[in-house]
C-alpha cells in the first residue's frame, strides 16, 4: 500500500511540474520575446529599430515585404544584415538587398542620384528610389514617425 501512495504522490508532483514548464514557455512566446530581440539591450532606439522592428513602444507598422516577413516581423538586420551592407536573403527563392550605410545611401550610385535624408526617408515609408521610382515590394514600406526616422538614420551613419 506504501508504494502505491508514494507512486501516487509521484504522479502528481510531475504533472505539476509539467503544467509549469508548459504555462511559462507559452507566456514566452506569447511575449514574442523569441522572435524580435526583446532580450536584447539596445543602446540607442535607432540601433532597436533596425535590429529588432521596434521603437521605445511597440513594433513598427508596415505594409509589403515578402510573405515569410510579414509572419515573423523583425527588424532591418534581416535584410540588409548586421553591418548594413546588404546581400543575398535566402528565404523562400531569395532576393538581393541593397548597401544601406549612410555613406553608401549619399553617394551616388547604380546611375541614381545620391540619397538625402528626405528621400532617404521617403526610401523607408513609401518604398520609393532616390529618382522616385518604385523600389521592389521585398522592402516593406514602414509606418515610422519622424522622430524614429531621424533616429534611424542616426544609426545608419554610424556604421562604418
Ligand atoms: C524583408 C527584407 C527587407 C527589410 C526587412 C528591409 N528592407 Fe530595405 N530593402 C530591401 C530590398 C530588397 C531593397 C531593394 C529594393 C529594390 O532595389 O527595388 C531595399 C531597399 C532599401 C533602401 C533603398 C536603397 C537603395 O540603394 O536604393 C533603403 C534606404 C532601405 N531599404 C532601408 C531599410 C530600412 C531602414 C529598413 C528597416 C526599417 C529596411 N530597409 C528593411 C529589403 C528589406
Amino acid at each position: 500500500m506504501g508504494e502505491e501512495r508514494a507512486l501516487i504522490i509521484f504522479l502528481l508532483i510531475a504533472l505539476v511540474v509539467i503544467a509549469v514548464v508548459t504555462t511559462v514557455s507559452f507566456i514566452f512566446m506569447m511575449s514574442g520575446a523569441p522572435f524580435r530581440g526583446q532580450a536584447r539591450d539596445f543602446s540607442s532606439n535607432g540601433e532597436r529599430i533596425f535590429f529588432a522592428g521596434r521603437n521605445s513602444r511597440n513594433a513598427i507598422d508596415f505594409r509589403k515585404g515578402p510573405p515569410w516577413f510579414q509572419m515573423h516581423g523583425g527588424g532591418c538586420v534581416v535584410c540588409h544584415g548586421s553591418d548594413g551592407r546588404g546581400g543575398r536573403v535566402p528565404m523562400m527563392g531569395g532576393f538581393t538587398a541593397p548597401d544601406i550605410r549612410y555613406k553608401t545611401l549619399t553617394m551616388p550610385h547604380d546611375d541614381e542620384p545620391a540619397f538625402t535624408n528626405a528621400t532617404i526617408k521617403r526610401a523607408i515609408t513609401e518604398g520609393k528610389e532616390s529618382d522616385g521610382s518604385d523600389l521592389s515590394g521585398n522592402m516593406p514600406r514602414w509606418r515610422m514617425s519622424d522622430a524614429d526616422l531621424n533616429d534611424l538614420i542616426g544609426f545608419l551613419k554610424s556604421l562604418p
